[in-house]
Protein backbone atom coordinates (compact mmCIF):
# COMPACT_ATOMS: atom_id res chain seq x y z
CA UNK A 1 0.00 0.00 0.00
CA UNK A 2 1.16 3.53 -0.62
CA UNK A 3 0.11 5.72 2.59
CA UNK A 4 -0.03 4.91 6.00
CA UNK A 5 -2.46 6.85 8.35
CA UNK A 6 -1.49 7.53 11.97
CA UNK A 7 -3.36 5.21 14.38
CA UNK A 8 -5.80 7.44 15.50
CA UNK A 9 -7.59 8.38 11.82
CA UNK A 10 -8.32 12.24 11.75
CA UNK A 11 -10.57 13.59 8.65
CA UNK A 12 -7.70 14.78 6.93
CA UNK A 13 -6.16 11.42 6.70
CA UNK A 14 -9.28 10.21 5.63
CA UNK A 15 -8.90 12.79 2.99
CA UNK A 16 -6.03 11.96 1.32
CA UNK A 17 -6.40 8.63 1.65
CA UNK A 18 -9.32 8.96 -0.73
CA UNK A 19 -7.01 11.60 -3.04
CA UNK A 20 -5.04 8.86 -3.16
CA UNK A 21 -7.12 5.97 -4.49
CA UNK A 22 -8.54 8.49 -6.63
CA UNK A 23 -5.41 9.97 -8.53
CA UNK A 24 -2.74 6.83 -8.73
CA UNK A 25 -3.51 4.88 -11.52
CA UNK A 26 -3.81 6.19 -14.67
CA UNK A 27 -5.62 3.30 -16.70
CA UNK A 28 -4.56 2.47 -20.48
CA UNK A 29 -3.88 -0.47 -22.39
CA UNK A 30 -0.91 -1.55 -24.09
CA UNK A 31 -0.81 -3.63 -27.46
CA UNK A 32 1.11 -6.90 -27.40
CA UNK A 33 4.47 -8.80 -28.21
CA UNK A 34 6.24 -10.92 -26.57
CA UNK A 35 9.40 -11.44 -25.08
CA UNK A 36 12.33 -14.44 -24.54
CA UNK A 37 13.61 -14.61 -21.66
CA UNK A 38 17.15 -15.07 -20.85
CA UNK A 39 18.17 -16.75 -17.55
CA UNK A 40 20.84 -15.23 -15.10
CA UNK A 41 23.45 -16.97 -13.89
CA UNK A 42 24.08 -15.73 -10.34
CA UNK A 43 20.93 -17.24 -8.48
CA UNK A 44 21.91 -18.60 -5.70
CA UNK A 45 21.02 -22.02 -3.17
CA UNK A 46 18.46 -21.41 -0.87
CA UNK A 47 17.85 -22.64 2.58
CA UNK A 48 14.90 -24.50 2.51
CA UNK A 49 12.14 -24.41 4.97
CA UNK A 50 8.60 -25.42 4.27
CA UNK A 51 6.69 -24.41 7.32
CA UNK A 52 7.94 -22.40 10.22
CA UNK A 53 7.16 -22.72 14.29
CA UNK A 54 7.10 -21.00 17.05
CA UNK A 55 10.06 -23.31 18.38
CA UNK A 56 12.20 -23.39 15.33
CA UNK A 57 11.94 -20.02 13.97
CA UNK A 58 13.18 -16.51 15.88
CA UNK A 59 12.18 -13.46 14.31
CA UNK A 60 15.41 -11.88 15.65
CA UNK A 61 18.22 -14.12 14.37
CA UNK A 62 16.46 -15.58 11.53
CA UNK A 63 17.95 -18.49 9.38
CA UNK A 64 21.60 -19.16 9.15
CA UNK A 65 21.31 -18.78 5.22
CA UNK A 66 18.90 -17.03 2.03
CA UNK A 67 15.63 -18.48 2.53
CA UNK A 68 13.70 -16.09 0.43
CA UNK A 69 14.38 -15.98 -3.02
CA UNK A 70 16.17 -13.19 -4.45
CA UNK A 71 12.56 -11.93 -6.50
CA UNK A 72 11.84 -8.19 -6.67
CA UNK A 73 8.06 -7.98 -7.33
CA UNK A 74 6.12 -5.00 -9.09
CA UNK A 75 2.26 -5.19 -9.55
CA UNK A 76 1.26 -3.31 -12.55
CA UNK A 77 -2.29 -3.09 -12.94
CA UNK A 78 -3.43 -1.75 -16.12
CA UNK A 79 -0.35 0.11 -17.02
CA UNK A 80 2.58 -1.23 -18.38
CA UNK A 81 4.74 1.08 -19.99
CA UNK A 82 7.45 2.87 -17.73
CA UNK A 83 7.71 6.54 -16.80
CA UNK A 84 11.21 8.17 -15.73
CA UNK A 85 10.51 6.90 -12.55
CA UNK A 86 9.76 3.62 -12.56
CA UNK A 87 13.17 2.96 -14.62
CA UNK A 88 14.97 4.76 -11.90
CA UNK A 89 13.44 2.61 -9.30
CA UNK A 90 14.37 -0.29 -11.50
CA UNK A 91 17.97 0.69 -11.96
CA UNK A 92 17.94 1.61 -8.04
CA UNK A 93 17.25 -2.18 -7.14
CA UNK A 94 19.13 -3.40 -9.91
CA UNK A 95 22.10 -1.75 -8.64
CA UNK A 96 21.73 -1.13 -4.76
CA UNK A 97 20.44 -4.96 -4.18
CA UNK A 98 20.92 -7.00 -7.67
CA UNK A 99 18.27 -9.36 -7.68
CA UNK A 100 18.35 -12.51 -9.68
CA UNK A 101 14.75 -11.62 -11.59
CA UNK A 102 12.27 -8.84 -11.41
CA UNK A 103 8.62 -10.13 -12.00
CA UNK A 104 6.42 -7.59 -13.56
CA UNK A 105 3.05 -8.74 -12.25
CA UNK A 106 0.33 -7.61 -14.37
CA UNK A 107 -3.23 -7.72 -15.28
CA UNK A 108 -2.54 -7.22 -19.38
CA UNK A 109 -2.58 -10.18 -21.26
CA UNK A 110 -0.92 -9.11 -24.06
CA UNK A 111 1.87 -6.88 -22.61
CA UNK A 112 4.59 -5.22 -25.01
CA UNK A 113 7.60 -3.38 -24.57
CA UNK A 114 7.00 -0.08 -25.54
CA UNK A 115 8.24 3.57 -25.30
CA UNK A 116 11.68 4.71 -24.55
CA UNK A 117 12.79 3.51 -21.05
CA UNK A 118 11.46 0.04 -21.56
CA UNK A 119 14.02 0.61 -24.90
CA UNK A 120 16.58 1.39 -22.34
CA UNK A 121 16.23 -0.95 -20.16
CA UNK A 122 16.31 -3.67 -23.06
CA UNK A 123 19.52 -2.07 -23.84
CA UNK A 124 21.19 -2.91 -20.62
CA UNK A 125 21.50 -7.12 -21.02
CA UNK A 126 22.38 -7.78 -17.56
CA UNK A 127 19.24 -5.78 -16.33
CA UNK A 128 16.69 -6.64 -19.63
CA UNK A 129 17.77 -10.81 -18.63
CA UNK A 130 15.99 -10.59 -15.67
CA UNK A 131 12.80 -8.99 -16.26
CA UNK A 132 10.20 -11.19 -16.45
CA UNK A 133 6.26 -10.48 -16.86
CA UNK A 134 3.37 -13.17 -14.95
CA UNK A 135 0.07 -12.51 -15.36
CA UNK A 136 -1.80 -11.46 -12.25
CA UNK A 137 -5.44 -11.09 -11.87
CA UNK A 138 -6.82 -7.92 -10.47
CA UNK A 139 -9.42 -9.20 -8.01
CA UNK A 140 -12.67 -8.09 -7.82
CA UNK A 141 -13.39 -9.92 -5.24
CA UNK A 142 -12.12 -11.72 -2.08
CA UNK A 143 -13.96 -14.37 0.17
CA UNK A 144 -17.08 -13.97 -1.71
CA UNK A 145 -16.53 -9.47 -1.22
CA UNK A 146 -17.02 -7.31 -3.71
CA UNK A 147 -14.09 -5.20 -4.25
CA UNK A 148 -14.92 -1.42 -3.70
CA UNK A 149 -15.47 0.21 -7.09
CA UNK A 150 -13.19 3.27 -6.80
CA UNK A 151 -10.29 1.39 -5.42
CA UNK A 152 -10.62 -1.40 -6.82
CA UNK A 153 -6.81 -1.51 -8.15
CA UNK A 154 -5.84 -0.09 -5.04
CA UNK A 155 -7.16 -3.20 -2.93
CA UNK A 156 -6.91 -5.30 -5.75
CA UNK A 157 -3.20 -4.73 -5.46
CA UNK A 158 -3.28 -5.06 -1.86
CA UNK A 159 -4.42 -8.78 -2.26
CA UNK A 160 -1.99 -9.05 -5.17
CA UNK A 161 1.27 -8.57 -3.13
CA UNK A 162 -0.13 -11.26 -0.44
CA UNK A 163 -0.76 -13.81 -3.32
CA UNK A 164 2.53 -13.16 -5.16
CA UNK A 165 4.31 -13.61 -1.82
CA UNK A 166 2.63 -16.50 -1.35
CA UNK A 167 3.01 -18.27 -4.60
CA UNK A 168 6.79 -17.35 -5.27
CA UNK A 169 8.19 -15.64 -2.01
CA UNK A 170 10.42 -12.85 -2.31
CA UNK A 171 10.87 -8.79 -2.06
CA UNK A 172 7.30 -7.01 -2.81
CA UNK A 173 7.88 -3.09 -3.67
CA UNK A 174 5.50 -0.64 -4.40
CA UNK A 175 6.36 1.19 -7.86
CA UNK A 176 7.54 4.47 -6.28
CA UNK A 177 9.69 2.68 -3.76
CA UNK A 178 14.07 3.22 -4.22
CA UNK A 179 16.46 0.84 -2.87
CA UNK A 180 19.30 2.03 -1.43
CA UNK A 181 21.15 -0.83 0.24
CA UNK A 182 21.20 -4.41 -0.27
CA UNK A 183 17.92 -6.23 1.30
CA UNK A 184 19.97 -9.76 1.35
CA UNK A 185 20.49 -9.04 5.03
CA UNK A 186 16.87 -9.67 5.25
CA UNK A 187 16.09 -12.56 3.00
CA UNK A 188 16.78 -14.89 6.00
CA UNK A 189 13.49 -14.09 7.69
CA UNK A 190 9.86 -15.24 7.43
CA UNK A 191 8.63 -12.04 6.94
CA UNK A 192 9.88 -8.50 7.08
CA UNK A 193 7.71 -5.54 7.24
CA UNK A 194 8.06 -2.00 8.40
CA UNK A 195 6.06 -1.07 11.30
CA UNK A 196 6.83 2.06 13.09
CA UNK A 197 6.08 3.09 16.29
CA UNK A 198 2.51 4.29 16.77
CA UNK A 199 1.77 3.35 13.52
CA UNK A 200 0.00 0.65 11.20
CA UNK A 201 2.31 -1.69 9.22
CA UNK A 202 3.68 0.17 5.91
CA UNK A 203 3.12 -2.68 2.85
CA UNK A 204 5.29 -0.49 0.32
CA UNK A 205 8.10 -2.99 0.66
CA UNK A 206 7.56 -6.75 2.31
CA UNK A 207 9.97 -9.68 2.08
CA UNK A 208 8.74 -12.74 2.57
CA UNK A 209 9.15 -16.12 2.46
CA UNK A 210 5.84 -18.28 0.82
CA UNK A 211 5.25 -20.00 3.75
CA UNK A 212 5.13 -17.24 5.73
CA UNK A 213 2.69 -17.43 8.64
CA UNK A 214 1.92 -13.74 8.75
CA UNK A 215 1.14 -12.93 5.32
CA UNK A 216 -0.99 -16.02 5.54
CA UNK A 217 -3.39 -15.13 8.35
CA UNK A 218 -3.17 -11.22 6.53
CA UNK A 219 -4.78 -13.35 3.63
CA UNK A 220 -7.42 -14.89 6.30
CA UNK A 221 -8.18 -11.77 7.60
CA UNK A 222 -9.98 -10.46 4.60
CA UNK A 223 -12.41 -12.93 5.40
CA UNK A 224 -15.91 -11.81 6.68
CA UNK A 225 -13.92 -8.40 7.12
CA UNK A 226 -13.55 -6.40 4.39
CA UNK A 227 -14.01 -2.65 4.27
CA UNK A 228 -14.38 -1.75 1.23
CA UNK A 229 -15.08 1.82 2.86
CA UNK A 230 -11.70 1.88 4.37
CA UNK A 231 -8.50 2.44 2.34
CA UNK A 232 -6.35 0.92 4.67
CA UNK A 233 -8.20 -0.89 6.91
CA UNK A 234 -7.04 -4.40 5.67
CA UNK A 235 -4.20 -4.05 4.43
CA UNK A 236 -2.47 -1.99 7.46
CA UNK A 237 -5.00 -1.55 10.59
CA UNK A 238 -6.36 -5.31 10.94
CA UNK A 239 -3.09 -7.12 10.32
CA UNK A 240 -1.68 -4.52 12.51
CA UNK A 241 -4.27 -5.02 15.67
CA UNK A 242 -5.96 -7.88 14.85
CA UNK A 243 -2.41 -10.35 13.92
CA UNK A 244 0.90 -8.21 14.73
CA UNK A 245 -0.09 -6.58 18.02
CA UNK A 246 -1.26 -10.47 19.41
CA UNK A 247 1.65 -12.31 17.70
CA UNK A 248 4.93 -10.10 16.66
CA UNK A 249 7.06 -12.53 17.15
CA UNK A 250 5.94 -13.61 13.46
CA UNK A 251 7.65 -11.06 11.39
CA UNK A 252 11.01 -9.19 11.49
CA UNK A 253 10.07 -5.49 12.21
CA UNK A 254 12.06 -2.77 10.75
CA UNK A 255 11.19 0.22 12.02
CA UNK A 256 12.05 2.98 9.98
CA UNK A 257 14.36 2.11 7.17
CA UNK A 258 11.98 0.68 4.67
CA UNK A 259 11.51 4.62 4.40
CA UNK A 260 7.87 4.27 4.85
CA UNK A 261 6.53 7.46 7.04
CA UNK A 262 5.61 9.98 4.73
CA UNK A 263 7.06 13.19 6.57
CA UNK A 264 10.26 11.29 5.96
CA UNK A 265 9.98 11.07 1.58
CA UNK A 266 8.57 14.50 1.62
CA UNK A 267 12.34 15.63 2.61
CA UNK A 268 13.26 14.44 -0.66
CA UNK A 269 11.88 17.05 -2.54
CA UNK A 270 11.99 19.73 0.40
CA UNK A 271 14.92 19.32 2.47
CA UNK A 272 17.98 19.43 1.10
CA UNK A 273 19.84 18.34 3.99
CA UNK A 274 18.22 15.23 4.26
CA UNK A 275 20.30 12.60 4.22
CA UNK A 276 18.37 9.33 2.72
CA UNK A 277 21.74 7.37 2.72
CA UNK A 278 21.30 5.13 6.13
CA UNK A 279 18.03 4.17 4.84
CA UNK A 280 17.78 0.74 3.15
CA UNK A 281 14.72 1.91 0.73
CA UNK A 282 12.74 4.99 0.59
CA UNK A 283 9.37 5.23 -0.76
CA UNK A 284 9.13 8.52 -3.24
CA UNK A 285 5.44 9.25 -2.59
CA UNK A 286 6.11 10.54 -6.11
CA UNK A 287 1.87 10.60 -7.08
CA UNK A 288 1.10 12.14 -3.71
CA UNK A 289 2.78 15.19 -3.57
CA UNK A 290 0.88 17.17 -5.87
CA UNK A 291 -2.23 16.89 -2.78
CA UNK A 292 -0.31 16.64 0.15
CA UNK A 293 1.30 20.31 -0.30
CA UNK A 294 2.08 22.19 -3.86
CA UNK A 295 5.44 22.92 -2.25
CA UNK A 296 6.70 18.96 -2.82
CA UNK A 297 5.43 18.98 -6.43
CA UNK A 298 7.00 21.55 -7.63
CA UNK A 299 8.87 19.64 -10.52
CA UNK A 300 5.06 17.37 -10.80
CA UNK A 301 6.97 15.50 -13.66
CA UNK A 302 10.06 14.36 -13.29
CA UNK A 303 12.37 13.03 -16.65
CA UNK A 304 15.95 12.61 -17.44
CA UNK A 305 16.30 16.38 -18.48
CA UNK A 306 15.14 18.56 -15.49
CA UNK A 307 16.48 16.13 -13.17
CA UNK A 308 19.96 17.37 -14.14
CA UNK A 309 19.43 20.88 -12.39
CA UNK A 310 16.78 19.64 -9.69
CA UNK A 311 18.11 21.28 -6.27
CA UNK A 312 16.08 19.04 -3.58
CA UNK A 313 17.68 15.39 -2.58
CA UNK A 314 15.91 13.74 -5.15
CA UNK A 315 18.16 15.08 -7.54
CA UNK A 316 21.62 13.97 -5.95
CA UNK A 317 19.93 10.33 -5.59
CA UNK A 318 18.55 10.33 -8.76
CA UNK A 319 21.94 11.89 -10.63
CA UNK A 320 24.27 9.48 -8.48
CA UNK A 321 22.25 6.37 -9.76
CA UNK A 322 22.38 7.39 -13.61
CA UNK A 323 25.87 9.13 -13.23
CA UNK A 324 24.26 12.06 -14.70
CA UNK A 325 26.51 15.23 -14.31
CA UNK A 326 24.79 18.34 -14.12
CA UNK A 327 26.89 20.82 -15.98
CA UNK A 328 26.70 18.35 -19.15
CA UNK A 329 24.27 19.54 -22.17
CA UNK A 330 20.97 17.26 -22.26
CA UNK A 331 20.74 14.30 -24.69
CA UNK A 332 18.48 12.80 -25.77
CA UNK A 333 19.89 8.84 -25.73
CA UNK A 334 19.71 8.59 -22.33
CA UNK A 335 21.66 8.91 -19.64
C1 LIG B 1 -4.31 -6.49 -26.46
O1 LIG B 1 -5.48 -6.79 -25.73
C2 LIG B 1 -6.46 -5.79 -25.76
C3 LIG B 1 -7.60 -6.17 -24.83
O2 LIG B 1 -7.51 -7.46 -24.40
C4 LIG B 1 -6.96 -5.58 -27.17
O3 LIG B 1 -7.91 -4.55 -27.20
C5 LIG B 1 -5.78 -5.21 -28.05
O4 LIG B 1 -6.19 -5.10 -29.39
C6 LIG B 1 -4.68 -6.25 -27.92
N1 LIG B 1 -3.54 -5.78 -28.68
C7 LIG B 1 -2.91 -6.54 -29.54
C8 LIG B 1 -1.84 -5.88 -30.30
O5 LIG B 1 -3.18 -7.71 -29.69
C1 LIG C 1 10.61 -10.64 17.68
O1 LIG C 1 9.48 -11.11 18.37
C2 LIG C 1 9.30 -10.53 19.66
C3 LIG C 1 8.13 -11.22 20.31
O2 LIG C 1 8.41 -12.57 20.50
C4 LIG C 1 9.08 -9.05 19.51
O3 LIG C 1 8.90 -8.45 20.75
C5 LIG C 1 10.26 -8.43 18.79
O4 LIG C 1 10.01 -7.08 18.53
C6 LIG C 1 10.52 -9.15 17.49
N1 LIG C 1 11.77 -8.65 16.92
C7 LIG C 1 11.85 -8.09 15.74
C8 LIG C 1 13.18 -7.62 15.27
O5 LIG C 1 10.87 -7.95 15.04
Amino acid sequence: MLFRVPRRFSYSSVFVGLVIGCCFYSFFSQPSSSKLFAQSNDEEKLVVIDTFTDDDFNNETGADGFIVPNIIHFIRFEKFQLNFVDYVVLKAAMRNHRPDKFYYHTNIKNVTFEGKYWEWVKNEKDLWSRIEVKYLEAPTEIFGQKLSKGWRFFHGSDIGRIRVLMQYGGIYLDNDCFVIHSLDKYRKFECVINWDERQFLGTQTVIAHKNSRFIALWLESYKDNYHADKWYYNAGERPTTEILVKQPHLIHRVKGDFGAGTGVSMNLYTNPKFDWRPLDVIHLLMNHRSYLDKRYNLTPVFDENNIRTYEYPFGDMVRDLLDIHPATTPSSNGP
